[in-house]
């Protein structure tokens, strides 16, 4: 394997616009996602509503763009009702997605204050298992219908004379799963998506909504799953949604090389949109919302009975995980022309950036800092870099690129990022041509890279952070830079002229 490469990056080659939607996150009632992650009264840090101070700080560095809410497999039988009105008189109820015991403490108005609070839209997911398409007509009006009905009119007894306006809608999630409650079949869920969308947008013509794709590649009804539902829903809604979770199961080129998997379904997805395009003659492509992603050690999940936000699904990244999801990252952004929304699932504790500790601290995990690296700096237009990469054999996917990359170019703050792993056991020299931009100066060089097996905990909560190297000053046409064997990186370089 040859181990130079050299990236031609100019900013007439464009893919689309990252908008802050690429870099949004998941909160689910599951586990201890929202109680004792975002929400816990009585820790030292929390605020009057029991909001943690210092989770909120955490979650404000991933500068997320929406968050989804409030599920998942738990929304499907959730009655969005027992989470309104006084806290002492909601109902405590058997959540069966997770065989847990929901308090109701946080309900929609809470969740949509704390969005504010961190400078985030809300995605909010109606339930299409128990619930009806007029039950999703019904918190629409509760939550953007302005006064003087019902359901609008409760909101302001509850406290919320403003509507909270909330522009994103998932029609349901993943009801192809058998692991949902109430389950469908593709045709009765585009039906019902179908009547559950007109109502909504009756209710609130300016919202947008999303209809649930596959709920993984690995479905046997994919991708036909995808196709009957749009055929039924294609004219009412604006995105079709994408799941997909990867995680190592002992064949470490295989796991690093995920995001080649990832790219291809992303791109079978959007085949299945266009053909239903075709068929049924629209002017308008169907957008992707990847509204759940991330690494999953799904094979080690074990579920608890009937705890209230029981450890579940807490699993604790390594370096070559965090490798890995940076692969990931890197394709959702090189994909900005048809994905607008991706959803980091979850945000705290529930196989997420953050971890907490009941009365005690918030650290960050490995995967935080891949993320934070992209929200922080990757923006404006994304490059499609011209010139080839040494390739690596993965027995699951073939010959691979050993450096998944994407680079953004900022017109308005004069900026390029370049943001790559190398997932190859060798040392790589790369060379980016910069020259449509001029000379461009390293401004930020940030790398993860050591012991692959290193992980963030409570008593050592630095093991892994990104190192930041040093930036020569002088200006260069061609910036050249070695990553080590199995790392990932961030560059920034501020445009001359
Ligand atoms: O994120 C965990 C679960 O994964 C979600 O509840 C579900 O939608 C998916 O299967």
């Amino acid at each position: 394997m040859s181990n130079t490469t050299v990236l031609l990056l100019d900013k007439d080659y464009v893919i689309g616009q990252v908008g802050k939607r690429l870099y949004s996150t998941f909160v689910e009632h599951l586990g201890r996602c929202v109680y004792e992650g975002i929400y816990e009264p009585g820790h030292p840090t929390a605020d009057k509503e029991g909001f943690r101070g210092d989770v909120r700080e955490l979650v404000r560095e991933l500068n997320f763009g929406a968050l989804r809410y409030p599920g998942g497999n738990f929304v499907s039988g959730y009655n969005w009702l027992d989470g309104i009105g006084p806290r002492d008189k909601r109902p405590v109820r058997l959540d069966y997605a997770w065989t847990s015991i929901e308090s109701n403490q946080v309900g929609i108005d809470e969740f949509c204050d704390y969005a504010a609070s961190v400078g985030s839209e809300v995605m909010y997911a109606v339930n299409m298992g128990t619930g009806t398409p007029q039950d999703a007509g019904y918190i629409v009006e509760y939550a953007n219908f302005p006064g003087g009905t019902y359901y609008s009119d409760l909101r302001i007894k509850n406290g919320h004379r403003e509507p909270h306006n909330i522009k994103l809608w998932c029609v349901g999630n993943e009801m192809d799963g058998p692991w949902q409650t109430c389950q469908l079949e593709a045709s009765d869920y585009g039906k019902k998506a179908l009547e559950a969308a007109k109502i909504m947008k009756w209710v609130d013509p300016s919202i947008e909504l999303c209809v649930c794709g596959s709920a993984t590649s690995r479905q046997p009804s994919y991708p036909e799953w995808d196709r009957i539902v749009l055929e039924y829903t294609y004219d009412k809604v604006d995105y079709l949604s994408l799941h997909r979770y990867y995680e190592n199961l002992g064949d470490e080129t295989d796991f690093l090389a995920s995001y080649h998997e990832m790219d291809g379904f992303i791109k079978a997805v959007a085949a299945t949109a266009d053909y239903v395009k075709a068929l049924k003659r629209s002017k308008r492509t169907m957008m992707l919302s990847f509204d759940e992603w991330n690494i999953w050690y799904q094979a080690k999940t074990q579920l608890k009975s009937w705890e209230t936000a029981p450890h579940i699904l807490e699993d604790r990244y390594t370096l070559l995980d965090a490798i890995a999801f940076g692969g990931l990252l890197c394709t959702l952004i090189n994909n900005a022309d048809r994905v607008r929304i991706a959803c980091l699932a979850q945000m705290v504790n529930v196989i997420a950036p953050i971890f907490t500790e009941k009365g005690g601290a918030a650290i960050r995990q490995t995967i935080f800092y891949p993320f934070a690296m992209a929200a922080q700096n990757c923006t404006g237009t994304v490059l499609r870099s011209i010139g080839k990469t040494p390739l690596i054999e993965s027995a699951a996917y073939g010959s691979v690129s050993a450096i998944p990359h994407t680079a953004t170019w900022n017109e308005e703050k004069k900026e390029l990022c370049f943001m790559c792993a190398n997932i190859s056991g060798e040392e790589q020299h790369v060379t980016l041509d910069t020259r449509s931009m001029g000379k461009v100066i390293l401004a930020r060089h940030e790398a993860l890279s050591g012991n692959l097996s290193a992980a963030n905990t409570l008593e050592n909560p630095d093991k892994v952070t990104p190192r930041r190297r040093a930036c020569p000053s002088e200006a260069v046409e061609k910036p050249c830079f070695t990553l080590e064997p199995k790392s990932f990186h961030l560059f920034r370089y501020a445009i001359t002229k």
